[in-house]
């Protein structure tokens, strides 16, 4: 048996460029390397102590059993809750839906709704995870640039022309990975006023990063600041990045009955319900509130600066601070043409990567994952003296190059 046996679905697929990373990353590990590495996309922050005894609590309580798919009724009512709290929209239970992390929500309402020749709109720089799932639903992912100069946001107007009658989807991520840009209520508005245009369009509001905000109070969603759209739209969370749960697996999300439910069928022919452990610990998470949050985002601010300040100091160079997430995503294109120590020249953002991680023995991602070449995403939620020690690894090999 070989590859040959595969379905040709696969064949429109990629391999993680994140996975990709991380395994290179175990093999010059595994070889006596020590590598920092600033391409993984989570927190180092442990899991909150109560959110992890509400976990313990769960096992030897016995809540170790099959739960409804799309979440307990618990569950359900904290995250109604949570949406009614936090971004002021209002669910009914057969509304919201928990799953096996938001990365399989994302991907049960895309397989749900696209069929071969529909249309998703995908602002670039994206989440690496979106083109492929559109493939694999055998979509067509349009791809549409947003600029540096634009603070890395789509335009209303580039939004409009890139609609067509086959548009299913629009994915809008905020704040963004890998860019960290985070759309103001202002300019939510003006994308909204586009897709009122056009009833046949659904809205993927991915906000799983809703926590890390640098800036109070910027953070907002789409259903919240147009609730004619709301019947269109599906807004994404979870506990991965906010209560740094990413092992825990569990995302939820909200929107009309029609789609919840066309999800929740798909879940129960795949994975059925997420971990009913993990489910007990996120009711606590979203119950309890998190005022661990504000001194995470002063620690996050503090690395943030370390690698604003390293970035901005080395010739080639450049970042803007971003306003969200823990990645810095930095402009690269003054690395093309030049010369490593051993006589190779840097022609993309990928060779530079590549580079820093032979040289440096620091991984980074190029921003050509991403859908943005001539860039290079910098995660920085590691612990500050590590961190300190890649910045310092980043200049030297930076200043190596001729
Ligand atoms: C933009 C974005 N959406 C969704 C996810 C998936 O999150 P989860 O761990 O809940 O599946 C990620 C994870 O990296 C992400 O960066």
């Amino acid at each position: 048996m070989s590859a040959e046996f595969l379905a040709p679905r696969l064949r429109r697929v990629r391999p993680s460029p994140t996975a990709v990373i991380s395994d290179q990353v175990r093999a010059l590990s595994a070889a006596g390397t020590d590598v920092i590495n600033l391409g993984e996309g989570e927190l180092d922050f442990d899991t909150p102590a109560h959110i992890k005894q509400a976990g313990i609590d769960a096992i030897v309580q016995g809540d170790t059993k099959y739960t409804a798919v799309a979440g307990t009724t618990a569950l359900k009512q904290a995250i109604m809750a949570k949406f009614k709290r936090e971004n002021r929209i209002s669910y009914r239970p057969d509304e919201v839906i928990a799953g096996s992390g938001a990365k399989q929500l994302i991907f049960n309402a895309l397989l749900a709704t696209v069929s071969s020749g529909d249309q998703v709109i995908i602002p670039a720089p994206y989440w690496v995870s979106y083109p492929d799932m559109v493939a694999l639903s055998e979509g067509e992912p349009r791809i549409v640039h947003c600029l540096e100069s634009d603070g890395w946001k789509l335009q209303p107007e580039v939004l409009a022309a890139a609609i067509t009658p086959k548009t299913r989807w629009v994915i809008l991520n905020s704040p963004n990975n890998p860019t960290g840009a985070v759309y103001s209520v202002a300019e939510l508005h003006a994308l909204a006023a586009v897709l009122l245009e056009h009833p046949q369009v659904l809205v993927m509001a991915d906000d799983i990063y809703e926590q890390i905000c640098f800036v109070p109070g910027i953070f907002a969603t789409l259903a919240e600041v147009e609730p004619r759209l709301k019947e269109r739209i599906l807004t994404v969370n979870g506990v991965s990045k906010g209560y740094s749960m990413t092992g825990w697996r569990l995302g939820y999300a909200g929107g009309p009955a029609w789609l919840i439910s066309a999800m929740q069928i798909l879940q129960s022919q795949s994975t059925s319900n997420p971990s009913s452990i993990s489910q007990a610990a996120t009711v606590a998470a979203l119950e309890q509130g998190n005022e661990f949050i504000a001194e995470w985002i002063d620690i996050l601010t503090h690395r943030r600066a370390l690698i604003m300040n390293c970035v901005n100091a080395i010739d080639g160079l450049s970042a803007e601070a971003p306003p969200g997430a823990f990645y810095v995503f930095a402009n690269c294109q003054g690395m093309s043409g030049k010369t490593t120590p051993s006589g190779d020249i840097l022609k993309t953002d990928e060779d530079f990567a590549a580079y820093l991680l032979q040289s440096g023995h620091v991984a980074t991602l190029q921003g050509s994952a991403f859908g943005a070449p001539g860039y290079l995403r910098i995660a920085y939620a590691i612990d500050d003296n590590r961190l300190q020690e890649a910045c310092e690894r980043i200049t030297r090999a930076c200043r190596a190059l001729r």
